[in-house]
């Protein structure tokens, strides 16, 4: 038995619930949204796609009923209102800050083991928030920051090297922010080879710039966020817990004394198994990345502070 609640039926959410359900490695999907029947229509159209694509996985909605989570093993937060053109992930503060307070504690009223996935943006101060209200211990939040921007890496990485995305490894840690992000050139290989031995530093730094404002190019596209890769980002790390896999992935945890950092959520590579972030994995910096990683932390805590009002 493993349950899955996701809260928030937007696109964000639901393509966290579909990339799960394909996965057919949970037994249950509940989808959790404020605006009357659209948790339950977003369920009832996935859960037809059963038969069609081959998974047993349960999938039901919920306008608001939180008693229908309980038990849940895995908890991701989606709420919220997402960036449109030209907004930074950072103006998304104010408002939801307020949403994702009151979703942890609905959670976790009929979950208390669950871990939390935070998505909602700016994530790495909602996961700092949800580490803030929610009490609970570091490993079990988990913002997705990394797992997505890493992804978004590969693909551009993929592209220049004109070469399959699954040849390519590469992480970004630091903020999931259009300048805090820090993709790490110096690990990045092409089938175990640095990527360095094979890109100059133009198309270098263009897989970089390109890397950094990966969420804000397609919001100019589409007008809003984007999601399937935020969703099959989610969906990577659901898997690699409820299967205990431990995989490696970098994502947004809570530091404590971690790469310098104390008393900040921000973005770092980490084993995710049965018990959520089991172990933050250091790795040797170079000196440029090192102070690259502490002007994002800096910048995560100037946002930070606007979260007075809600604590
Ligand atoms: C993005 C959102 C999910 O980067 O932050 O697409």
């Amino acid at each position: 038995m493993s349950k899955v609640t996701v809260v928030g039926a937007g696109a964000v959410g639901a393509s966290c619930a579909e990339y799960i359900a394909i996965k057919n490695f949970a037994s249950e999907v509940v989808l959790v949204d404020i605006k009357e029947g659209f948790a339950e229509g977003k369920a009832m159209d996935l859960a037809q796609t059963a038969s069609l694509n081959g998974f047993d996985t349960k999938i039901t909605g919920t306008t608001g009923d939180y008693s229908r989570t309980a038990n849940s093993d895995v908890a991701v937060i989606t709420s919220g209102i997402p960036r449109k053109p030209g907004m930074t992930r950072e103006e998304l503060i104010g408002v939801n800050a307020g949403i994702v307070k009151g979703v942890v504690s609905n959670i976790l009223q009929y979950s208390p083991k669950a871990i939390i996935i935070v998505v909602s943006n700016p994530m790495d101060t909602m996961a700092y928030l949800v580490h803030k209200v929610s009490g609970l211990p570091k490993n079990r939040i988990i913002g997705m920051g990394g797992a997505l921007d890493s992804a978004r890496f590969k693909y551009r990485l993929a592209e220049a090297l004109s070469c399959p995305a699954s040849d390519v490894d590469g992480m970004v840690i630091a903020a999931h922010s259009d300048t805090g992000m820090l993709p790490l050139v110096s690990k990045a290989t092409y089938k175990g080879v640095p990527v360095t031995g094979f890109l100059g530093q133009e198309k270098i730094d263009y897989v970089v710039e390109e890397t950094k404002v990966g969420g804000a190019t397609l919001t100019k596209l589409l007008g809003t966020s984007a999601w399937y890769a935020p969703g099959a980002a989610v969906s990577t790390l659901v898997q690699s817990i409820i299967c205990d896999q431990k995989k490696l992935i970098p994502c947004s945890l809570l530091l404590d004394g971690e790469y310098g950092q104390k008393d900040i959520a921000l973005g770092v590579p980490a084993i995710i198994g049965a018990n959520g972030a089991e172990k933050i994995v250091e790795i040797s910096l170079t000196d440029a990345e090192k102070e690259k990683f502490a002007t994002s932390a800096a910048a995560v805590r100037e946002v930070n502070n606007d979260l007075k009002s809600v604590l």
